[in-house]
């Protein structure tokens, strides 16, 4: 196949993209989204801030601009994010106790219901988890309401869209490390407790190359029984290529890694500025990490 998304096709996966709805007016931009992708992230367009930014009063706009984008050109849209600790509008960031955690269930339970029957899967909490070797949770005041803050934003973004893949998504998770084991063990335990998940996304922002045990951690999780995705990939550095070949072809040695997205279309669209950590120029060109993608998307 001659394009990201019919290449990972070919195995049953997707090839996705976070794109901004103030970029859908440039052509350059929108051409490359039409051509390449069968998935389709909300760079910032779902969160919390941008959905819910007066407490009661959601505004969908953006968020509809992306999704009517990705649906109206037969691609497919992973939500980005119902909960995280960032991008929380002022008024959330001024609560805690049981009034946080209302709020934040409420928010989960009216932003999944908009999208009821219209998304793959969402991230439902993203980056809940401490860097470092604790393995426990990021301090937060969503971590303050209680350490279940996060099985009740499953169970109520199960109930709003049953149809959704539900996934906890996080970064320096990409390797066997004490962070991505206090995740396994968290997906280990919902899941001998039916609470309710399926899918665990790797964001994977690298440079050079993916840790060498990112094949295993990839395999570890699926083992659980959920789908593994990686969900914000970009890589900076010289070893650039040779590093979106090695995530590509990890990826598709799991049975259960359904796809990959990556978090920008053009260098210049990425949020690691000066970086070039994309697979398009700032022109729009295909980079040698693109060709190195489809390549290993092709001999799969
Ligand atoms: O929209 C406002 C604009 O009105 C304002 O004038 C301008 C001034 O700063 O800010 C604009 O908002 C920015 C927004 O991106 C949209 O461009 C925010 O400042 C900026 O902080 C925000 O950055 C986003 C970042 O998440 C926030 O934490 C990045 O675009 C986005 O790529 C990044 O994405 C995250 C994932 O959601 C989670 N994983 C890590 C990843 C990278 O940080």
């Amino acid at each position: 196949a001659t394009t990201l998304g019919g290449a990972a096709a070919q195995t049953g996966r997707y090839f996705g993209a976070a794109i901004a709805a103030g970029k859908l007016g440039d052509s350059t931009y929108v051409n490359i989204l039409n051509r390449e992708f069968s998935m389709v992230t909300a760079e910032n367009e779902m969160k919390w801030d941008a959905t819910e930014p007066n407490r009661g009063q959601f505004n969908y706009t953006n968020g509809d601009r992306v999704l009517n984008q990705a649906l109206n050109n037969g691609k497919r849209v992973r939500g980005h994010a119902l909960l995280w600790h960032q991008q929380q509008p002022g008024w959330a960031q001024g609560l805690s106790g049981s009034t946080l955690r209302s709020a934040a269930i409420n928010h989960v339970t009216q932003v999944a219901t908009h999208y009821r029957g219209k998304v793959y899967a969402w991230d439902v909490v993203n980056e809940a988890f401490a860097d470092g070797s604790s393995g426990g949770r990021r301090d937060s005041n969503l971590q303050r309401t209680g350490n279940d803050w996060i099985e009740a934003a499953f169970r109520a973004a199960r109930a709003a869209d049953p149809g959704a893949k539900l996934c906890y998504n996080d970064y320096n998770t990409d390797g066997i490390n004490a962070k991505s084991t206090g995740v396994y063990n968290m997906v280990r335990d919902f899941k001998s407790r039916g609470v309710p998940i399926d899918c665990v996304g790797l964001q994977s922002h690298l440079t050079n190359s993916p840790p060498g045990d990112y094949q295993a951690n990839i395999q570890r999780f699926a083992d659980l029984g959920v789908d593994v995705q990686i969900t914000e990939l970009d890589i900076a550095g010289s070893n650039q290529a040779n590093g979106f070949a090695a995530v590509t072809k990890a990826c598709l040695a799991v049975a259960r890694c359904t796809g990959i997205t990556v978090w920008g279309i053009r260098d210049s669209d990425s949020w690691r500025t000066g970086e070039n950590p994309l697979l398009f120029d700032g022109s729009g060109n295909k980079k040698a990490a693109y060709t190195s993608v489809l390549n290993a998307l092709n001999a799969g």
